[in-house]
């Protein structure tokens, strides 16, 4: 017989709701479900990615709507975390100067970094619970700050978190008015050792494991509050500028 604990669909009376990762074969986004499962506060991960079943490409938006579909099922979802993003790869670079810029790059870079990141919020925050605490986290980038930005370069990276930070301010507004327990949010997670930021490695810049990135960024999830819904903050909380 399938009992409620080996069948995340059948959710129970004392139900603790479920974590989804969006984006769980990344360096950070694997790091998380393995520090989701660990805090044992969840009765269910789970796992999303390109390669998952089901699948979930985030240029894809069917692929977005039946996982969110999927995930709702499987009970509450009391935190998502969405840590897809792409710098690099697939005749992506980050540009030097203005001269490197290049459509189809750009183009690129705000499908995956700012669009779908977008559609993930669009199927999955209807479906956040009516009541109690909820949280939507995407990973953003500290790169993505206009204010903070003083060295350049990075045009499409950091142009599309910049529009993905604007996105998620957007939706958290949308969210209060109807879930006022609820948070979306952005988050950097600090430079973190990851096939993402291998290639930019430098001597004497602080560089986390992605262990110890996902424990932080959990630990800062949960101290944030319902009035800091829409912000975007470092994984130590503090508040970054837009
Ligand atoms: N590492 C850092 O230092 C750093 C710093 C600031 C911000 N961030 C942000 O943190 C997040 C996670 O980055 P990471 O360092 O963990 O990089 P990563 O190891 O390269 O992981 C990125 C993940 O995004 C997934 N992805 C890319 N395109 C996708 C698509 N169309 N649909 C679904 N998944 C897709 C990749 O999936 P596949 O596994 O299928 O390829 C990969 O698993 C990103 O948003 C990044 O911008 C990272």
């Amino acid at each position: 017989m399938t009992t409620p604990g080996d069948d995340p669909s059948m959710a129970t009376s004392t139900d603790k709701g479920i974590a989804v990762v969006v984006g769980a074969r990344g360096g950070i986004g694997s790091a998380l479900v393995g520090a989701a499962e660990a805090s044992g506060r969840y009765r269910h991960v789970l796992s999303l990615s390109r390669s998952s079943e089901p699948a979930l490409d985030v240029e894809n938006e069917a692929s977005v709507e039946a996982a969110a579909i999927r995930a709702a099922a499987c009970g509450d979802i009391r935190l998502c975390l969405v840590a897809t993003g792409l710098l690099h790869g697939e005749g992506i670079r980050p540009e030097k100067a203005i001269r490197d810029i290049d459509p189809a790059a750009l183009a690129r870079s705000f499908s995956v970094n700012a669009i779908g990141p977008a559609l993930v919020m669009k199927h999955i925050l209807p479906r956040l619970p009516r009541r109690g605490r909820s949280v939507l986290a995407v990973l953003s980038a500290k790169v993505g700050s206009i204010g903070d930005n003083r060295l350049g370069g990075w045009y499409a990276y950091r142009a599309s978190k910049a529009a993905l930070n604007q996105l998620v301010r957007t939706a958290a507004i949308e969210l209060a008015r109807h879930r006022p327990e609820a948070l979306c949010v952005a988050i950097h997670p600090g430079t973190v050792d990851t096939r993402l930021s291998s290639p930019f490695a430098k001597a004497g810049l602080a560089v986390a494991d992605s262990e110890s990135a996902a424990v932080s960024i959990l630990a800062c999830l949960d101290r944030l509050t319902a009035s800091d819904s829409g912000g975007f903050f470092d994984r130590t909380g503090e508040r970054l500028p837009w």
